[in-house]
């Protein structure tokens, strides 16, 4: 996670991105950037993005950058009176959570999650039935009715440390099928799983990893953990966005292959302009739903406000605050 210091122009933005920003697109930005700059101090409101956020965002107007895990963090930290979260809407729900008193706002209501869509609070209840005891540990990227029916959060900077932390040899860990895997590949914990899967994750293949290998001698390969297990396993290293940014910036000069969503590269080329970043990527639509421009009109209008019922807000709190402790 870092900190950028807010700004009242646009001067010496431009050279952050200049060589992922057209100057024609760049022209488009500055005045959204310039209004949301002068709206952030108007409303007392911060901008929370997400490491999948496009630069121009993510270098130019955000205030906290970051994995899920750093960005619940943030949420539940920050005396800002409005957080805008430019991510998708289990982030923008789990905020609210976190810090019930602040106006939680979502630029576009339709920024979802496919692992998000693949289960209800019902499920998780059905599964408890058919496995009386066994303790259920929820990704991060879930309804707040899911996390409301679990013990545990996790997100994938801390699943290992929270499926250890239960000291049970079973463990039903949801919606994530790969993630599930791959954590119980790293434990040797038995995970029951659920058949919930990133779209934009589940695409990569280990034969894509050995063709790049061919192509570009001395790659260094970087696959998030909601990838298949085949995936990870070709690859030299696997953690949550913000490990991958870590593993960046301490092998600076490297040639690197990231799989996962295409704006992580762009972001850490911003960061690392010394290393190389191999392609390819795939693109999360739901993340892409995020503008400068629905930014602004998200600040102008006060819109979309996320509001949790109170009732599911504090049984979700629960799980999402024992994960924090751990
Ligand atoms: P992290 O940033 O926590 O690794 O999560 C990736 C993700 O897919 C968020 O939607
Ligand atoms: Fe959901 Fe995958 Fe998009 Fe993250 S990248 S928001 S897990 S669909």
């Amino acid at each position: 996670m870092n900190r950028i210091t807010p700004r009242g122009e646009t001067d010496g933005l431009y050279d952050r991105v200049r060589h992922l920003v057209p100057e024609m697109e760049w022209e488009t930005f500055v005045e959204d950037i310039r209004a949301i700059e002068a709206l952030k101090r108007e409303r007392n409101a911060v901008i929370l993005a997400h490491n999948y956020q496009t630069p121009e965002i993510f270098h130019c107007v955000a205030d906290i950058r970051g994995d899920s895990l750093a960005l619940a963090r943030e949420a539940q930290e920050t005396d800002a009176d409005v957080i805008v979260m430019a991510g998708v809407h289990f982030m923008a729900e789990t905020a609210k959570m976190l810090n019930p008193h602040s106006t939680v706002l979502i630029p576009d209501l339709h920024a979802g999650c496919s692992l998000a869509d693949s289960i209800t609070g019902r499920d998780v209840r059905l599964l408890r039935e058919r496995y009386p005891g066994v303790p259920v540990v929820t990704y991060v990227n879930t309804s707040a009715e899911v996390k409301a029916e679990s013990d545990i959060c996790c997100t994938s900077g801390n699943a290992k440390r929270v499926v250890e932390s239960l000291g049970s040899d079973r463990v039903i860990m949801i919606p994530d099928e790969f993630l599930a895997r791959n954590i119980e590949a790293e434990t040797g914990i038995r995970m029951i799983t659920w058949a919930g899967h990133c779209e934009v994750h589940e695409r990569f293949t280990p034969q894509e990893i050995e063709r790049m290998r061919a192509d570009h001698p001395g790659l260094v390969v970087l696959a998030h953990p909601e990838c298949p297990p085949e995936v990870v396993a070709a690859s030299d290293f696997s953690g949550s966005t913000a490990m991958m940014g870590d593993f960046v910036r301490e092998h600076t000069g490297s040639r690197i292959l990231l799989v996962t969503e295409c704006s992580m590269s762009d972001n850490l080329a911003v960061q690392y302009p010394q290393t190389e970043f191999v392609r390819p990527c795939n693109m999360c639509p739901h993340m892409k739903r995020i503008t400068l421009s629905n930014i602004r009109q998200s600040l102008e209008n006060m819109t979309h406000e996320v509001t949790l019922d109170p009732e599911l807000a504090s049984r979700g709190r629960r799980a999402v605050e024992r994960m924090l402790a751990i």
